[in-house]
Formats: structure tokens, sequence, C-alpha cells
């Protein structure tokens, strides 16, 4: 399979790439692919001629968007919008992916594909104007909602956690805020499992569309963090005591939802795809990061 993947360094582009090895896979990022540059995703997609795109570009830093509205825009709605219109120009279908912050939270309950976004800050507003472009543009397109990503490549709450494990007695960490962890490479897993069905699917297809997947099953920031200590103690990691604190306690720039949950049963449904338990991932993340349990790798 020929595949053009917009990113390269970034922690789904990465994942993609392992996954697909053994695949021509042309993975790009600025200055090679910009997506805010008509010649520059024309270019891109003379050159690769893909049979498959995937868009695992985005511009991400969820509180930096509050002040820079206009590149997230650029990147998230009209980048992701160019480069599905570029896919399907030449008959190829388009994965994009999308966020739980497309939503308020308030729900008090896992989202459906068919709840109306209502986001909080300018990221998730432009990743919410995306999803529209993106399924616009090229209709032969995949939205994969997800959350929480995080894998061994690039810089994630992981990493960041076990950084302050080795540097503090005491972390504090949001117990308000619900949602699922999920590892790139199960995100990359599901891009493979997909990928026949929608080389072969035409428009219309019940295999294109908007989906919801996370990993399972759903935590807060604090049991997600108390597992990565956990799991981190397991491979002879400095294990330090963890409190709970609340969002107030723990002010950002860009307001988050408060309970993103996502419903992940379309997904499952339509491509058979099932929800990794994120705890499992996380172990495979360690093993790379730290080592295996039972050995002090760090
Ligand atoms: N990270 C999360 O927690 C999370 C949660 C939910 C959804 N998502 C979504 O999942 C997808 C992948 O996220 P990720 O965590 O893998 O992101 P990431 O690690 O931040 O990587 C993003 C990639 O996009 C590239 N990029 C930025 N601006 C670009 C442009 N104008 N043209 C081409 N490439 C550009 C970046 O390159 P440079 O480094 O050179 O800028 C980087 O390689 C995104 O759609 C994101 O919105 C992420």
């Amino acid at each position: 399979m020929r595949i053009l993947v917009a990113g390269r360094q970034g922690q789904v582009a990465q994942a993609l790439l392992r996954r697909f090895a053994g695949h021509e896979v042309v993975a790009l990022e600025p200055p090679e692919l910009d997506l805010t540059e008509d010649s520059s995703v024309a270019r891109a997609m003379r050159a690769a001629a893909p049979e498959l795109v995937v868009n695992a570009a985005a511009y991400t830093a969820v509180d930096r968007a509050e002040d820079q509205e206009a590149l997230a825009f650029a990147v998230n709605r009209d980048g992701a919008a160019r480069l599905a219109a570029a896919a399907a120009a030449i008959g190829a279908p388009f994965v994009h992916f999308s966020t739980d912050y497309v939503f308020d939270g308030r729900k008090g309950a896992p989202y459906l594909e068919t709840d109306a976004p209502s986001p909080l800050g300018v990221y998730g507003r432009s990743k919410a104007e995306g999803e529209g472009a993106v399924l616009a543009a090229n209709p032969r397109s995949v939205v994969l909602r997800t959350a929480w990503v995080c894998s061994a490549d690039g810089a994630n709450f992981v990493k960041t956690m076990l950084r302050l494990a080795a540097e503090r007695e005491e972390l504090r960490v949001v117990a308000d805020q619900h949602g699922a962890p999920t590892f790139a490479a199960d995100l990359a897993e599901a891009v493979a499992a997909m990928a026949p069905r929608l080389l072969a699917a035409p428009a219309g297809d019940a295999a294109f569309g908007l989906f919801h997947l996370t990993g399972a099953p759903h935590t807060t920031w604090h049991g997600f963090t108390a597992e990565i200590l956990d799991q981190a103690a397991q491979r002879g990691h400095k294990r330090p005591r963890l409190a709970a604190i609340a969002t107030t306690d723990y002010p950002t720039r860009a307001a988050r939802p408060a309970d993103g949950r996502l419903d992940c049963s379309h997904i499952r449904r339509v491509h058979g795809i099932q929800p990794a338990d994120w705890r499992r991932s996380l172990a495979l993340c360690l093993d790379a990061l730290v080592g295996p349990a039972g050995e002090n790798g760090l």
C-alpha cells in the first residue's frame, strides 16, 4: 500500500510509520509538507501518488492556540481540508484525527458522534470546524475523534509524569477531569484494520464518516498517573506520593472539558474495532521508555 502521512515526528505519525513498516510510506512535515500551503500539498501529493492519505499533522498546542487562533485554524481546519481535497482529487481515501476537546464536557455521559460539538477553546473550535471541512472536502474520509494521546515518542503526559516522579517527592494531579488515555500505537492499529475497506469502499459507504476511538476504561488524570507510577515502580522507578487536586488548583490558559469521555460503540459496530485497554498499552510504552518490568532500566 502506498500511504502519504502528513506529520513525521508527531506521536501518531511515528506510530503509523512503525505500524506500516513494509509498506511504501512517505511521512512529511514542514518544510517538506506544510498544510497551510497549496503548492506544498500539491507537490507532496504528486510525488507520493498515495492510495491512502492519513493526516497526523495538527496544531496541537492547546494553550498557545488561545493566542494563535489564525494559525490553529489555518492548520486544523483549512490545512486539513486542503489535504483532504487533494486526496479526493486523486481518488484516495483520507483518515484524519480529531479530539474530545470539541466538547465542553457538560453532558455527564460519554459523548456520541451525533452529539453537537461545543468547544471551550480555540484548539477545540479549530478541530471541530476541521472535522466538517474534511468530510465536505473528501466524502471518502474517516475522522477519528480521540483523546489523551500518549506514546514513547514526542512530549506527552506519560513522559512528563516519569520525569516529575524522578524529581519530586509528591505529584499533585487533577482528579476531576474524566476521559481515557489513548496510545498512538492503538490508533495506528485501528487505521491498519480499516485501511483495506477504505481503499475499496465507494463514497457513501458506512465505512466513512465520524468515529470515536479512545482507550478503555475511562479514568481521570489522577487515575492515569496512579497507574503510570505503579507500572514504573514495577520497573524500578522511584514512586513519589500522589495527591488528588481539582482543576481549579491547576489553572491553564485554555479550559479543558471536565468530562470528555467518548462512546466508542459506533466504530465497533461498523469496523469491528474495540477500544484497547490503555493499561496494557501503557506497559508496552514503559517497556520502550524504562525497560521491562523487573528491570531497573532508567
Ligand atoms: N496529543 C493529544 O493528546 C491528542 C488528543 C486528541 C486528538 N489529537 C489529535 O491527534 C492528531 C495527532 O496528534 P499528535 O499528538 O501526534 O500531534 P503532535 O505530536 O503534536 O504532532 C503534530 C505534527 O503535526 C506537524 N505540523 C504542525 N503544523 C503543520 C503544518 N502546517 N503542516 C504540516 N505538518 C504540521 C508537526 O510538525 P512540527 O513539529 O514541525 O510543527 C508534528 O509533526 C492531531 O490531529 C491531534 O489534534 C491529539
